[in-house]
């Protein structure tokens, strides 16, 4: 089974990110079951993708053959970013929740790699519904750690959740149509409660790596099965 995931971490902590080290879960889980995987990192907390500006949106919307140098260089990481989204089958997302949403950064990021033309397209024939994504197939896993609690559907601060809804709209456009989101809570009481939560996602990745490996061994068989 050959597979290829692009990891993107989002905390702005190196060390002492909890995000991170779930996403180091993810990984050494999934390497044990696929070890052919190849594994796209994109460490934005670090290194966070460059805002958009006028220019930017300018470049975006020229038909690529008119665009002159300045614009190719101001779209070249959008390129770069956008082209490690098209190589991934799942796209893994490390990420605090910041103000009860996504860092800055990771928001950056979703801007610089949503593009007309490149991950949509926009017809007004289609009615109230323009955008069309152009990938399709992909999986989304969401890893996050959020400092409250209750955020889940049916808990007392769903609706203040802004960041797995927001990634859930967003993950559309880029051709995801199977999500799936395990957090940590409670960081901020450093409680039993918050050990109790650590222990539960990490047992909730390993589940989901086991499915997701023997899903995509099921459909690696099933696409190199003869006619
Ligand atoms: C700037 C900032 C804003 C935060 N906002 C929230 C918030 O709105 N809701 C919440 O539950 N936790 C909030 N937290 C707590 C973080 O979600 C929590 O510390 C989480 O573990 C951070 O992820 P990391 O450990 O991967 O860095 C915030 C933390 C910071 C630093």
């Amino acid at each position: 089974m050959s597979s290829t995931i692009l990891l993107i971490t989002a905390s702005a902590r190196g060390e002492g990110s909890i995000s991170r080290k779930m996403a180091e879960h993810f990984q050494q889980a999934w390497r044990s079951k696929a070890p052919t995987t190849t594994v796209i990192t994109r460490d934005i907390g670090s290194h966070p993708p460059p805002f958009i500006s006028e220019a930017w949106i300018g470049a975006a919307f020229t038909p690529a053959e008119q665009r002159d140098q300045h614009q190719r260089k101001l779209l070249a990481s959008s390129d770069e970013m956008i082209d490690e989204v098209d190589r991934a089958d799942l796209i893994v997302i490390a990420s605090p929740m910041y103000n009860y949403g996504m860092p800055a950064a990771l928001k950056a990021w979703f801007d610089q790699v949503i593009r007309v033309n490149k991950t949509f397209s926009f017809d007004l024939g289609r009615g109230d519904w323009p955008l069309e994504p152009i990938f399709r197939g992909k999986r989304l896993v969401l890893l996050s750690s959020k400092g409250e609690f209750g955020f889940q559907p049916g808990g007392s601060r769903h609706h203040m959740n802004h960041l797995d809804t927001h990634i859930a709209t967003v993950a559309h456009y880029l051709g995801v149509n199977d999500k799936h989101f395990v957090s940590i809570e409670y960081q901020e009481f450093g409680d039993e409660r918050h050990e109790r939560s650590k222990q539960s996602a990490h047992q909730q990745i390993d589940d989901l790596v086991q499915s997701l490996t023997k899903l995509s061994r099921d459909q690696a068989t099933y696409e190199s099965a003869p006619a």
